[in-house]
Parts: structure tokens; sequence; C-alpha cells
């Protein structure tokens, strides 16, 4: 019933052979369902039930043996209704879909849910990945729970701590590689070619594409059978827009939706090529050498699925678009403090996307928005202290909060 597929020349390969690029043309791969085996399968069931989840949608995903699912109970994140940012904007509905709410504080746990299971269906014992920080969270604690040996290659100094701490305690071997994340994904590709029992877990896994498309069906579940107007996302090595858009299209094709959102992808200003090539009209990525942002996460200057992220944005009529560092710690404060909602600073570059598009008018204000914040704030807490106000030092007597907050003194002893 399902199948790997080239997304070039549509060369087929089973559903259970290792392939991350077609052997023929080499361009990336992705996973086929039959829909009218899948529609009728689906009838049988009761689905949507089920609590939300990536497992809902089981249905969907390449698995065969359900025994062989590796949880920690991933998925069901809230879509927050965000009516005060919403309004200062002057946006009809603005939702945003926190994935910080997964059990290791990223979206990266829906795509290592059915890749790790399905590296067990496989038998895998040795999984590895490059990561700028989330991925590697992932990957550690799920190999943890299967019992996998785990590798993760990160860039050395640019990581933000929460994540290399998860990594680390997950107890995953972790390599800091002095180069980028570029170079440490070259790395991971070449070795898990040279040694295959390495079962390789980046985002070219078009497993990992299968979970990560779940995301699409929560918004649409979320929703009551709607898919918003537009759908904004930080885009870094441009596996999730991906997933997210497969996601949607899938839904449509099976008819649980009746259309389409504009899929939109925001990039750091310093790494920056697929907005570029959106913004040129070009069909051929043309890397960043030396990416910079403080959005650590999305530091990424060759992102490898820049063909189906594109591929996404044309077809959904949607687009990308570029934002400062400035504007990113802008709209993670902004956040936090209008909505409660605390994420880092690579996910606060969905938002601040948002802000840049409704400015310019890209964005009409009559859309119903979906912003994906991709993961925790407490992920990089560095980041979020060195731009709040210090905390302020004090003597252990009452007086001296009063007169901070400017009380007086009478005021709080008479309540
Ligand atoms: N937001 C966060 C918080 C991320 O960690 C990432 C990617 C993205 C957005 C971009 O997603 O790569 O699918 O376009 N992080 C990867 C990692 C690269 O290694 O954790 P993408």
């Amino acid at each position: 019933m399902t199948h790997q597929e080239c997304i070039n020349c549509g060369t087929k390969y089973d559903i259970n052979e290792i392939v991350y690029f077609c052997k023929k043309c080499g361009d990336l791969i992705e996973v086929k369902y039959n829909f009218d085996e899948l529609a009728e399968k689906l009838e049988k069931t009761n689905w949507k039930q089920v609590p939300l989840s990536v497992w809902r949608y089981k249905d969907f995903m390449p698995i065969q043996d359900v025994s062989k699912i590796v949880s920690l109970n991933e998925g069901g994140t809230g879509l927050h209704s965000c009516h005060k940012l919403g309004k200062q904007l002057g946006l009809l509905q603005l939702n945003v879909k926190n994935e910080g709410e997964n059990p290791t504080g990223s979206f990266k746990d829906r795509g290592m849910t059915v890749g790790v299971s399905k590296a067990n269906e496989l038998g895998a014992k040795n999984v590895i990945c490059a990561s700028t920080g989330n991925t590697s969270a992932s990957l550690a604690a799920y190999a943890a729970k299967s019992g996998m040996r785990c590798t993760v290659l990160i860039p050395s100094g640019k990581i933000a701590y929460g994540k290399l701490s998860q990594a680390m305690i997950y107890g995953a071997k972790v390599f800091q590689v002095r180069g980028n994340f570029d170079q440490s994904l070259d790395m991971v590709l070449k070795l898990s070619e040279k040694h295959p029992s390495i079962y390789l877990l980046n985002s070219i896994n078009p497993f990992r594409v299968e979970g990560q498309k779940s995301l699409g069906f929560e918004i649409c579940d979320q929703l009551d059978g709607e898919a918003p107007d537009r759908i904004v996302v930080p885009v870094g090595n441009a596996g999730n827009i991906s997933a997210i858009w497969k996601g949607f299209t899938e839904y449509h094709k099976l008819g649980f939706i009746n259309k389409l959102p504009k899929m939109t992808g925001i990039q750091a200003a310093g790494s920056a090529p697929i907005a570029q090539m959106i913004k040129n009209g070009s069909t051929e990525m043309v890397p960043v050498q030396s990416p910079e942002t403080v959005a650590t996460a999305i530091r990424i200057g060759a992102p490898v699925s820049w063909k189906k992220a594109v591929n996404a944005i044309r077809n959904s009529g949607g687009t990308a678009e570029t934002v400062t560092d400035d504007e990113i710690l802008a709209a993670q404060k902004l956040l936090a403090r209008v909505e409660g909602i605390f994420v880092e600073p690579a996910s606060a570059s969905s938002i601040a996307g948002l802000i840049k598009l409704v400015n310019n008018g890209v964005i009409d204000k009559g859309e119903r928005v979906v912003c994906v914040t991709t993961g925790h704030g407490l992920k990089d807490p560095d980041t979020a202290v060195k731009m709040s106000e210090k905390p302020i030092e004090v003597e252990a007597e009452m007086t001296a909060i009063e007169d901070a907050l400017g009380l007086k003194h009478m005021e709080i002893l008479a309540r």
C-alpha cells in the first residue's frame, strides 16, 4: 500500500528499503500512499476518537508492526488563540501552534517517534544525526527509550545549553564539530553511507517527515476540519515546512479539508538561502557559506530539503521572508508578554515574519493565520536572560519590595 519514491525522477523503492537519496538521480525521497486504500481503511476505524497525538494518525504512517512503536506521547500540542496579539496586528484570526509542548520541547519529537519506530522495525541498533540542538535532544530521548546507541554531531560553540544538556543526559555520544551545521550534516551523510549499520535520522530520512506531517493534520482537526488561510513557519534545514505541506495535501486528497493554506517560510536574515530563492524566482539554491543568527536552531546555510520546501511554498501560493536578529528577539519578548507563550528565538522568527508581512501588506488582515512556534523558550535560557530586565537585588525586608514597587508601607499592612 505504501512505497518510497524519488521526488524528481519517480523511481520507486520498497517501504522497508533504507534509502536517503535516489540511487538514480540523487534527489530527495518521499513516502507515497494509495489514497483509495487508505480512505477505505480509515472508514473502518474510529481514529478521530483517539486523543490528539501523532499516533491518532497511525494509518497515515509507514509503520507496519505497531508493537515496534517508540513513543513518549508526542503531538497533541495546543493551538492557542492569540486574540490580543492578533488585535494588535489588526488580524482577523491568529492562532499559535506551540510545539514547545512536545516531550523534549520541540516539533522534532513528531518526526522522531516515527523515524525511531521505523528504525526499530528495520532492526537498527545505532542511530546518528547532525543537529543545531533540537534534533539531537529528540533523537537521544527516543534512542534511550528504544535501547539504541545514539551519536550526535553538533556545531561547536553555537548551541543553546538547554538542548546540549538534553542530548547529554539522555546518554547520547555527543561530538562537537569544529565547524558549522552544514559540515556536520555532510559528515553524518558520509558516515551512514560508509557504515550502513548506522541509521541516519536527519530530516532527509523520509520517515521522519511522515511524523512531522501530523502537525498539519492536527491544525485542521483543531480548527474543526478547516485549514487556515496561511501557515507561517520558521525554516532551517527545510524539513518541517515540507512535512506540514505534505500533511495538508494528504488531508485535502482524502477530502477532510476543502482548501489548502499558503505556506509561508521565515528565515533569519543571516542564513536565508530559501527566502532568497523565492524573492529571486530562481530554481537553484545558492548556499550561504557562513550562516549567522541569534536563532542558532536555524543557523543553516545549505538546507538539504530546499527543493521540497520551495515546491511547498510555490505550489501553495505562499511566500518566504527574512527577519533580522533584532526583529526575532523583539517578537520573542512580545509573544511571551502579550500571550504568555515562551519560545526559543528560532520559533519567534515565525512571529517576527508575521509582523513584517502584515506591516508590508503581503498578509491580508482578513486572513486566518496559524504561526508555528517550533521549540520551547527554556531550550535557550541564556538569550532570554540576556535580553530581559535583570532581577533587582534587595535586603530581606518587606519594605525593600514596597519601595521598589512604589507602594506605601501602610497600604500593604492594612490589607
Ligand atoms: N525551529 C527550531 C526550534 C528548530 O530546531 C529547527 C531546526 C527549525 C525551526 C527549522 O526546522 O530544519 O525542519 O526547517 N532544527 C534542526 C536541528 C536543524 O538540528 O535541531 P527545519
